[in-house]
C-alpha cells in the first residue's frame, strides 16, 4: 500500500475550489478530458445519467451568471459546465443523485490534476428551470451544478475539514 507519494490522495487532498481565473481559454482536449473524468465515475446499474454541457460563449455565460449570487465567478470562468441528470435514464432518486456527485467530484479532482482550478456551483440550482432554459433543453434534464473552471490566478486557497475523531460515529 503507497500511502505516501499517492498521486490520488495527492489530487484528494490538494484540490480546493478555486474561483478567480486568468483570461486564457481552456483547451478543448482539456474540457473533454475533465469531462470524460466525469463518466468515469460509478454509477448505479452503471445508468450513467449524467450530461453536460460545455459553456464558453460569453453571452450565454452572462446570461447564466445573471442567475447566481456567484455571478462573477461564472463571468470570469473561461469555461463553466453545467451537468444536468437525464431523467430518463434515471431508476432511483438517491442513488442517481448520488452518482452525479461522484461524476463532479471526478471532474473536480481532473482539473486541479492537470493544472487548473474549479469549483461546484450548486446556489444556482435555486434557478435550475431557467438555466436549462436558455440552453434550450427540454425539462427531461435537471440541472445538478454548473462546474467553473480555468487556469487558477493563484494557488493560495485555504480550506479545512473536521477532525475524523468528530465524523466516526463508533468502532464496534
Ligand atoms: C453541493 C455543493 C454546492 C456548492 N455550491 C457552491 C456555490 O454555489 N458557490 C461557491 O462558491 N462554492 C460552492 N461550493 C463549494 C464549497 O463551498 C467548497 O467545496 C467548500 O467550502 C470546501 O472548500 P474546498 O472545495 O476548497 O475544499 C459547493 C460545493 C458543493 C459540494
Amino acid at each position: 500500500m503507497m500511502i505516501d507519494n499517492n498521486p490520488v490522495l495527492e489530487a484528494i487532498f490538494t484540490r480546493r475550489s478555486v474561483r478567480d481565473y486568468l483570461d486564457k481559454p481552456v483547451p478543448r482536449d482539456i474540457i473533454d478530458k475533465v469531462i470524460e473524468a466525469g463518466t468515469w465515475a460509478p454509477s448505479g446499474l452503471n445508468n450513467q445519467p449524467w450530461r453536460f454541457v460545455i459553456v464558453e460563449d460569453k453571452g450565454v455565460k452572462s446570461q447564466i451568471a445573471e442567475l447566481t449570487r456567484y455571478k462573477p465567478i461564472i463571468e470570469k470562468a473561461p469555461v463553466i459546465i453545467p451537468v444536468f441528470i437525464d431523467k430518463q435514464s434515471m431508476y432511483s432518486e438517491v442513488k442517481d443523485h448520488q452518482a452525479i456527485g461522484a461524476c463532479i467530484e471526478n471532474m473536480l479532482l481532473a482539473v486541479h490534476s492537470l493544472g487548473l482550478g474549479a469549483v461546484w456551483l450548486g446556489e444556482i440550482l435555486k434557478n435550475a428551470d431557467q438555466v436549462r432554459r436558455i440552453l434550450e433543453l427540454p425539462d427531461s434534464f435537471e440541472l445538478m451544478a454548473v462546474v467553473a473552471m480555468g487556469y487558477p490566478k493563484h494557488t493560495k486557497q485555504k480550506s479545512s475539514r473536521k477532525p475524523l475523531d468528530e465524523l466516526i460515529l463508533k468502532e464496534v
